[in-house]
C-alpha cells in the first residue's frame, strides 16, 4: 500500500511541510505504509494554461513523473495551511492539473494547519470544491492542527507537551482509518466501470 502526501504551502520552509513530514514518518513507522511526499514549496508547478489540454510536450514531460506516483497511490493526505481563510492558490492549481485517472475514487484525509486557532475554512473549501472532476474521496475524519508552532517539532523543548501528545495520537489514529478506507476501496475500484468518457466530469 502506498499513500501520497501533498504539502500545500508555497512557503519554504513552512509549518505545513513540517506537519506533512510528521504524517509521512507516522505512516511509515506506525502503519508500515510506503509513502511519497510532494511539496508545493517554492511553486514547482506552473499555473494551469490552455496548452495543458492541447497535448503540450512540456506539460506532458513535467507532469508524467508526478502522475505516475499519484496513480500508483492507494490514498492521499492533503495538507493545507489556512491562508487568508482559504486554501493556497498552488494547491487549487494542483487540483486543476491532476484528474480522475490519478486521484479518482481513492480516499483522502484532510489535514489543515494554522499558527493560531484557524484551519476550519480550508477543510470546508476542500470538501466543497476540490473533488468534482477528479473524484477524490475525502474521509469523514480530518485533522486541524491549531497553534502549529507548538506541536510536532523534532526538538521536544519547542512543543506544548499536552497539545503535542494529543496531535501525535490523533494523527496516528486517523491515519489508521485512512489505511482501512484505502484497503476497502481498492477492490471497489476494480468492481465498477469508473471511467466513462461520456461522463468525464462530475455534475
Ligand atoms: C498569506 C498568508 C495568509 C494567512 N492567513 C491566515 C488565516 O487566514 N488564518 C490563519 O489561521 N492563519 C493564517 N496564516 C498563518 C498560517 O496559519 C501560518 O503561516 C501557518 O504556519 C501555516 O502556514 P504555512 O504552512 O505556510 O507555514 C496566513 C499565512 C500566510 C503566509
Amino acid at each position: 500500500m502506498k499513500i501520497s502526501i501533498i504539502s500545500g504551502s508555497h512557503r519554504n520552509p513552512s509549518q505545513s511541510e513540517k506537519v506533512a513530514r510528521h504524517v509521512e514518518k507516522t505512516l511509515q513507522q506506525n502503519h508500515a505504509i510506503d509513502t511519497w511526499l510532494f511539496t508545493l514549496a517554492d511553486n514547482p508547478l506552473p499555473l494551469w494554461d490552455q496548452s495543458l489540454w492541447e497535448n503540450n510536450a512540456d506539460w506532458n514531460e513535467r507532469l508524467a513523473p508526478i502522475k505516475e506516483q499519484l496513480a500508483a497511490s492507494d490514498g492521499f493526505v492533503i495538507v493545507s495551511p489556512e491562508w487568508h481563510g482559504q486554501v493556497p492558490a498552488g494547491l487549487k492549481n494542483f487540483f486543476l492539473l491532476f484528474n480522475r485517472f490519478e486521484l479518482g475514487h481513492k480516499p483522502a484525509m484532510i489535514v489543515t494547519v494554522s499558527s493560531a486557532d484557524g484551519g476550519a475554512y480550508p477543510v470546508a473549501e476542500l470538501r466543497m470544491s476540490s473533488y468534482k472532476n477528479n473524484r477524490i474521496c475525502y474521509i469523514p475524519e480530518h485533522i486541524i492542527v491549531r497553534n502549529v508552532e507548538k506541536v510536532l517539532n523534532e526538538n521536544a523543548a519547542d512543543n506544548d507537551p499536552a497539545a503535542d501528545g494529543y496531535f501525535r495520537e490523533r494523527i496516528s489514529w486517523t491515519l489508521g482509518i485512512l489505511k482501512a478506507y484505502a484497503q476497502a476501496m481498492k477492490p471497489l475500484r476494480e468492481s465498477a466501470e469508473l471511467h466513462n468518457d461520456k461522463f468525464g466530469n462530475g455534475m
